[in-house]
This record gives C-alpha cells, structure tokens and sequence, in this order.
C-alpha cells in the first residue's frame, strides 16, 4: 500500500466530514488545521504500515504523558523548532539581531517577587555548590541602555529542582525566581546558588519516549531569563554553562550558540558576565508575552528590598 490510498474518495470525504468542512459552524481556520492533522495521521498510518496495536499503544501514551507534554515538547525538538521558525519568519521581515532567543521550558512561575538593586535569588542556603554572581546591561539594537526593563530570572536548586516543583518540598516557595526591575542605566545584577542540570523524571512519559529513541533526557546547568521593557520586544531566552557536561548535548535543544557563557570559577565562586539586546517593538503584542499557560502564585510581597 502506497499514500495513493489516502487520495482515494472515500478517504478524502471521511477528511472532509471529520473536519467539519462542509458545516457552516465552528473556526474555519481549525477545521484546515486539524484536517491537515487528521491527514497527516493517515499518510503515517500507511507509510509505516503501523498496526492497530501500534496506533492504540501511541494514544494510551498520549493518554499517560499529559503531565510531561512540558518536557515532550522540548525533548522532541519541537519547542527548538518554533524557535526556528519564528527567527526564520523574523529574518524575512528584516528583523535581526539581539540576543537569540531560545525555549521557555515548562517551570516558570509568575508573580515571582519584584525586587531591585543587587539581587540575590536564593532564599535557601543550597550549601554544596558554587555562588554564581552574574551580571551586565540590557541594551537596545543601537547599544542604548534600555531603560525600565523588568528581568525576569528563574533556575534549579543544587539538586536540578525548581522552587515549585520541588517534589522532595524542601524549597521555599520562589526560591531562586525574581523579577528584577532596571533602572535607567539598564544594568542588573544577581547573585544565586549555582543550579545544576537536571533529568527528565525517571520513568516517566518523557523518559519512557527518550529510552525509545535511545536518548537520555539531560540538560545542562542554565538559567532562564524573560526580559520585558516598554518599547522594546519582550525577549524569552536562557544561558546554559559552557563548562556544563552536557552544554553541547541538551536533550532539550535549549542551548545556542551566544548563550553559553563559560563561568570564571574561583573558590567558591562562579562569575558570569554576560549582556542582553533586544529587538525594538514594532508591533504593540511585541512587548507581551505569548498567551501559553503558565503556573501563578501570588507573592507575599511584591517589591522587597535588595
Ligand atoms: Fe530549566
């Protein structure tokens, strides 16, 4: 059996039905989308002659894996993809330039505290790993300061946890998240118990695929940064530690080239200095954020002092 099959009649009219095409309801956009969707199932159906032990075995997993998609997603390369593609579409429309901007992952948290001056993330004490003190400016694409920038930063803990979705719940609630309000020099500067990388959940949906595959799902030591500034395009983006044992092999194709500064380390201490630039907005949704769910806890004090 070839893909001709799936030109036949019968299937091209069960496509259409399914889609809702021929029905004046409903969001026509969806109906070519998820025609194309349905589509596309069948054309991988015939192509890999897969079975229909094989096709209910792939939907129980899906079933399973909802409580992972966050992690599925990267790890499968799709999240590093929009981010091609949204440079590609960028490149087209000449704009260029600035920090690259690279995948979100699934753990920010909003209403993170907002705080000023030289900030340090870690509520916890972490003991056993370096204080990473990073610093630098947040510049426009002519090398201006941006002026009134909010920072956003997030990281692991020692252990590769995340304030949040801590399941040993030992952290304190936004330990290592802040939101950094800038001033008119565009400066920052935070200091933090260093993260380490982390591993998909053991056993879990993601590992379970990444086994499949013969892939391990490890990231590097990195840390996530949403930069916003009135006038400017909100940048999503994130550094990974050159000196990382898996900087060059992210199973979550976070890391780019320009975001892999490797730390001075002396003592206890790790340095990283490293600037921002972002992109001017040209459209007023350029300074927001995409609308993807993200989890929210309200702070106890939403500006504290440095
Ligand atoms: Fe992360």
């Amino acid at each position: 059996m070839d893909l001709s099959f799936i030109q036949k009649p019968e299937i091209q009219q069960l496509l259409d039905r399914a889609a809702g095409v021929q029905e004046s309801g409903g969001n026509p956009r969806l109906k070519a989308i998820f025609r194309d969707l349905t589509q596309s199932v069948m054309e991988l159906i015939v192509k890999h002659d897969i079975s229909e032990s094989e096709f209910w075995g792939a939907m129980q997993y899906l079933a399973e894996s909802s409580a992972e998609i966050g992690l599925i997603v990267p790890g499968t390369g799709i999240e590093h993809f929009l981010d091609l593609y949204m440079d590609a579409k960028d490149a087209e429309a000449g704009l260029t330039g600035g920090t690259p901007r690279t995948i979100e992952g699934p753990l920010y948290v909003a209403g993170a505290p907002l705080v000023e001056g030289d900030v340090n993330l870690s509520v916890d004490a972490d003991e056993g790993t370096q204080t990473l003190y990073m610093s630098g400016i947040v510049t426009g694409p002519d090398g201006e300061a941006v002026e009134d920038a909010i920072v956003h930063v997030w990281h692991a803990n020692s252990q590769g946890w995340y304030s949040h979705f801590d399941p040993t719940g030992e952290q304190t609630p936004f330990n290592n998240r802040r939101r950094i309000r800038l001033g008119k020099d565009g400066r920052y500067a935070f200091h933090s118990r260093q993260p380490s990388g982390y591993s998909v959940p053991p056993g879990g949906a993601t590992d379970r695929l990444m086994q499949a595959l013969g892939r391990h799902g490890n990231r590097p030591a990195h840390v996530h940064f949403f930069i916003e500034a009135p006038g400017y395009r909100t940048l999503t983006t994130q550094i990974n530690f050159g000196d990382d044992p898996f900087a060059a092999d992210d199973f979550a194709f976070g890391t780019r080239e320009g975001l892999l500064p490797v730390p001075s380390r002396q003592g206890d201490s790790a340095y990283i200095a490293f600037d921002f630039q972002l992109q001017r907005a040209v459209t007023a949704g350029d300074e927001g954020f995409s609308s993807r769910a993200r989890a929210e806890v309200a702070a106890e004090r939403q500006v504290e002092a440095a």
